[in-house]
């Protein structure tokens, strides 16, 4: 992304948006609501269009790409939409087996095929034949992410996979994302606002806040950050330039200020998870690398799983190779 600006109208959403999203990592992006993460999505695969400013992919510049070429670059990408966007009049089954359709030219069996195990693999297996009305919001939820995972997208966006989701299901999704990235090396942008996510799934993290993307790094970098608005978004504090209605006003912030810097430590670096065969992703860094390659230390307690286990000492033990 380089240079990016959109805006309705009046409206300015975000401008001057720059930053890479490294291929073959996973990234999320993190805002208040109505920060214009899911405008941003939208503006990755050319649905909407920026004022300003260039989408890099492969050298190819998104908004610039006519329909049908569109059509080829987003043939790479899989999409899950904030609302599941699936084809009311459509079984759930037809609604995952229409990218198949769309792009390929593979007989019904193997749609069948495909359809059936990505179905499985979120967890769908019996609610084929149903309508998307008859199900509930977490399982059109799920039925989105298969159906942005039948093409095997080289890139896969997801805009919050998780809200609506309860604990648990949330921390089979993340495991999911973990085990998509680690076999297929699949580019991964996660939008979401849940920190629990946020903390322990991604390489890196983005904050869009004030009409602007306040930082993007890696993960390490980002939940040591000192930046007041990224130190309490990722730390769910009250202290701080957000507010309930979006931003605070100088007053509310001025009566902070005192209080502030004594509470701006940030919180344990929890570890991150793992892939389920145990092996690390071939971009994932060991824990503290990037910490100690700025000359920083980890905040006390980082690193230390549920089980005491220490990640930072027992790296090379934990991952078995
Ligand atoms: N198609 C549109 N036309 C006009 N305004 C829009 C459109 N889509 C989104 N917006 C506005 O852009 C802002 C950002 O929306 P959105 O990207 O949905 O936020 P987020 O996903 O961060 O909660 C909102 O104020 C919303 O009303
Ligand atoms: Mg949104």
């Amino acid at each position: 992304m380089e240079g990016l600006k959109k805006s309705f109208g009046r409206q300015i959403i975000w401008e001057d948006v720059t930053f890479t999203i490294p291929a073959g990592q996973i990234s999320a992006l993190l805002g208040p609501s109505g920060t214009g993460k899911s405008v941003f999505l939208k503006n990755l695969i050319g649905l909407l269009r920026p004022d300003r400013g260039h989408v890099w992919v492969d050298g190819v510049d998104v908004p610039e790409l006519h329909e049908r070429r569109l059509h080829d670059l987003r043939r790479r990408f899989g999409v899950l939409f904030q609302d599941g966007a699936l084809f009311g009049s459509m079984s759930v089954y037809d609604n995952v087996a229409f990218p198949l359709r769309e792009h390929t030219k593979l007989k019904e069996h193997r749609v069948r095929e495909i359809t059936m195990s990505k179905m499985e693999l979120v967890g769908l297996l019996g609610a084929e034949n149903k309508l998307p009305g008859e199900i509930s919001g977490g399982m059109r939820k799920r039925a989105g992410l298969a159906r942005a995972l039948v093409l095997d997208p080289e890139i896969l966006l997801v805009d919050e996979p998780d809200s609506g989701l309860d604990p648990v299901r949330t921390s089979y999704l993340n495991q999911l994302f973990a085990d998509i990235n680690a076999e297929t090396g699949a580019t991964i942008l996660i939008v979401t606002h849940d920190i629990g996510t946020a903390r322990v799934l991604p390489d890196n993290l983005g904050l869009l806040f004030r009409r602007g993307l306040v930082a993007f790094g890696p993960r390490e970098m980002m939940l040591t950050s000192r930046d007041p608005a990224v130190t309490q978004f990722f730390n769910a504090r009250r202290e701080g330039p957000i507010g309930m209605a979006e931003e605070k006003d100088a007053a509310a912030l001025g009566l902070e200020d005192a209080g502030w810097h004594a509470t701006a430590k940030p919180a344990p670096i929890p570890p991150q998870i793992m892939p389920s065969s145990g092996r690390p992703r071939p971009f994932q860094q060991r824990p503290g690398r990037w910490l100690q390659a700025h000359g920083l230390q980890a905040p006390p307690g980082s690193f230390i799983d549920d089980e005491g286990r220490d990640w930072l000492v027992d790296w090379d033990r934990l991952t078995r190779r």
